[in-house]
């Protein structure tokens, strides 16, 4: 980075890291208003975070890709479909697709997400509180996972584990050399767990067996689009990656949302029908995941901004969700938005969300049954405020109700 674009780039030169952990959304909105494309020297990375902007960079991909040899997701996982562009993207996202279509997910996965759901809130129903995070919305998604993979649910605690340490090398921009060996040796666990489940499921090949688990339905794939094996690992692992952290922080923000809008928690718990809008205008209003990283492939002008190759340019999803260009009043909660779905915040283009429907889903039917606690009302003095610029969550949601009446 030049000293130019410090000059030419005022706002993002005083953009500090502890403002957009605490607060991003006043900072995208002076950045958006004066200079919607920016370069933050704190991070040592371009900013987008105008919508159109934001909807026009994640369709460039003449110059801009996900793949590259420095981003730790590649150094963790290897090549799958977030770091590779097409033909080979397009190869390996068919492989999974199928199993995250709504039609799939209502036939096959609806029923097995609510009696996962009634297990997990079954455990702690008749405590009258407790930390939601670790007690439901951080298992959730990792026992769907394992169900919608057929992976046995007794992996649930190596999962975790697993997931723990892929998470500290994601977020490894340092190269720190023991994050970077842990998240090695768990990813060669999780393949373990995986190599086990192919062989079982290749010596089931050309049986009938209905509703085929994915992994079952990619080592069976016919010849031609089938991908090897050390191709559905690595798919996985993105699979699996992407859609824990995701779901948990989607499931405590809409919980936080409510508990900050008590007159839209009253209106959905007395009508569960508005549940869908609740979670989409969620996903614009406090975006679980903030940015989509993209990589300058060659150097190429777009704005009247020179982009040098590799450098990094990050698209921010929870900037484009406010901008009130889109969405009029942008920092309002409104769930009756004629627009409420517009939202970026599972990107967009031929890298957008894989598991969207899933995630919708999952938070649908697990505050379906939260909202049947009774009197359930949020513990502010012990619960924590969301925070993050990458993922924005709260890291701790302690709620409470009134015991013994829950139905099942
Ligand atoms: C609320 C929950 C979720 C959010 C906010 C979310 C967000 C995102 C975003 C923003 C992207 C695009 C990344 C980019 O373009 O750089 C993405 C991609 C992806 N997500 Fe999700 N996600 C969620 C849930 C899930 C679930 C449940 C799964 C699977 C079980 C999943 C699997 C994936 C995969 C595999 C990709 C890569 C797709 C590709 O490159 O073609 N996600 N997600």
């Amino acid at each position: 980075m030049g000293p130019s674009k410090s000059t030419r780039f005022p706002v993002g030169h005083e953009v500090t890291l502890a403002e957009l952990e605490s607060d991003p959304y006043p900072v995208y909105a002076r950045l958006r208003a004066r200079e919607p494309v920016s370069w933050l020297p704190a991070l040592n990375m371009w900013y987008v975070t105008g919508y159109e902007d934001v909807r026009t960079a994640l369709l460039d991909t003449a110059h801009l890709t996900t793949v590259s040899d420095h981003s730790t997701i590649f150094d963790t996982f290897g090549a799958h479909m977030l770091t590779t562009e097409n033909p080979i993207h397009d190869r390996y996202r068919r492989a999974a697709q199928y199993a995250f279509t709504p039609a799939f997910i209502r036939e096959n996965l609806d029923e097995a997400i609510s009696n996962l759901t009634a297990g997990l809130v079954r455990q702690f129903r008749n405590r009258g509180c407790a930390e939601l995070r670790s007690a439901f919305a951080s298992r959730l998604p990792i026992q769907v996972i394992l169900f919608v993979c057929g992976l046995p649910m007794d992996a649930e605690p190596g999962m975790r584990r697993w997931y723990d340490s892929f998470e500290a090398a994601l977020a490894n921009f340092a190269g720190d050399s023991a994050i970077r060996a842990a998240a090695k040796l768990s990813v060669g666990e999780f393949h373990a767990l995986l190599e086990e489940a192919i062989r079982t499921c290749a010596a089931e090949a050309g049986e009938d067996t209905g509703l085929r688990s994915l992994i079952s339905r990619m080592v069976n794939a016919p010849p031609a689009e089938r991908l090897s094996d050390d191709e559905i690992k690595r798919n996985l692992s993105i699979i699996f990656f992407g859609g824990i952290s995701t779901v948990e922080a989607l499931l405590l923000n809409c919980l936080w949302a409510l508990f900050e809008h008590p007159g839209v928690f009253a209106r959905v718990t007395a009508d569960r029908s508005l549940l869908p809008q609740v979670i989409d205008e969620t996903m614009r209003w406090l975006s679980p995941v903030q940015s989509a990283t993209r990589h300058v492939l060659e150097p190429f002008e777009w704005r009247g901004l020179r982009f040098e190759k590799d450098e990094i340019v990050n698209c921010m999803l929870g900037a484009a969700n406010r901008d009130p260009s889109v969405f009029s009043d942008p920092d309002r909660f409104d769930v009756d938005r004629a627009n409420v779905r517009r939202h970026l915040g599972f990107a967009t283009g031929l890298h957008s969300c894989l598991g969207s429907q899933l995630a919708r889903t999952e938070a649908r039917i697990a505050l379906e049954a939260l909202l049947q606690l009774p009197e359930l009302q949020l513990d502010r003095a012990a619960s924590e405020p969301p925070t993050g610029y990458e993922f924005r969550q709260s890291r701790r949601l302690v709620v409470q109700w009134r015991e013994g009446e829950t139905k099942d």
